[in-house]
């Protein structure tokens, strides 16, 4: 049967994914019932009287969507959704899109994505801190599902996680194999499939999104790191995301020494 056995597998900064991650409000008994997932922004479903959003009937054809469960997302778990107007985000249209600002989402909202070898001491420190804040930190909004047969919505079982593992889950959740009837195919949705790059990127701002929710701050943005500039991993270093011996190991004076590692497995 369709057992879920879902783990956490700790990646540095593994940013490929696609959203799959469960809205709090859409956890609960009645929301997987009723397949509704609307949560309420400013007293009304998908901020509906701000005139960010509506609550509509996910109308996708049935084939999109017995193949395997993350196909046409969310459609396999809801059939009602918040449908956002352009400048909103989230699942409830209470957040702006990544090119608008907070709070009402009318101005443009303009970042520049720094090199990270060129932060200074202060920058780069608030971001390693940013980082590890984020990876330790319960997310409010969204849940990971942990358990159950996905056969019978009221066996899933939910559990809370950090902003960060929220990432690393959902590129946990795509990578897994691509079911096809009762079994699965050698191949997947994430590396494998063909719109990788724009999804990737399209990770990139969800990832952004996820640590602007944790940090309260709606300028935080990743560094990049150019690494044809050196032969070196030059950020392989304990002031940037540690040194490692070896083994693979990371050296106890880098902060990232202090995350754990689950292993996961494939059975689903
Ligand atoms: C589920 O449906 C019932 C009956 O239509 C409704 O009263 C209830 O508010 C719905 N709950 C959710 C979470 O949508
Ligand atoms: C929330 O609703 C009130 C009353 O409808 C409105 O004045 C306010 O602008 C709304 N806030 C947001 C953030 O949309
Ligand atoms: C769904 O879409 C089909 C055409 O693609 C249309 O015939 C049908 O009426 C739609 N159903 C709903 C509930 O909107
Ligand atoms: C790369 O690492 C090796 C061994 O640690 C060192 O000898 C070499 O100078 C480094 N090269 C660069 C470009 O940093």
């Amino acid at each position: 049967m369709g057992k879920v056995m879902l783990t956490l597998v700790v990646l540095l900064l593994g940013l490929s994914a696609v959203e799959a991650c469960w809205p709090s409000a859409c956890t609960v008994p009645e929301a997987l019932q009723n397949r509704t997932c609307c949560p309420y922004f400013n007293g009304s479903l998908c901020g509906f009287s701000s005139g960010r959003g509506e609550c509509q009937f996910q109308n996708l054809t049935s084939e999109s969507v017995t193949v395997d469960d993350r196909s046409a997302w969310s459609k396999y778990y809801y059939d009602y959704t918040c449908v956002c107007k352009p400048r909103y985000y989230g699942p409830d249209c209470g957040s702006c899109s990544p090119a608008y600002e907070e709070p009402d989402c009318t101005l443009p909202r303009r970042i520049e994505r720094p090199d990270i070898t060129e932060l200074n001491a202060k920058q780069l420190k608030a971001f390693l801190a940013d980082l590890n804040y984020c990876k330790w930190k319960l997310s409010k909004e969204y849940k990971i599902l942990y358990a159950g047969d996905r056969l019978f919505p009221e066996t899933f079982e939910f559990r809370e996680c950090s902003y960060y593992d929220l990432l690393v889950y959902a590129q946990y959740y795509a990578q897994r194999p691509l079911r096809r009837g009762n079994g699965f195919t050698d191949y997947n949705f994430h590396y494998e499939s063909s719109g990788f790059l724009t999804r990737n990127r399209a990770m990139l701002f969800y990832a952004e999104y996820l640590m602007q929710l944790c940090t309260k701050n709606q300028y935080f943005v990743f560094p990049y790191h150019d690494y044809t500039r050196s032969k070196n991993c030059s950020i392989c270093t304990n002031q940037y995301m540690g040194e490692s011996n070896q083994h693979g190991e990371l050296h106890p004076y880098s902060v990232f020494s202090t995350w754990r590692t689950f292993c996961g497995v494939d059975s689903y």
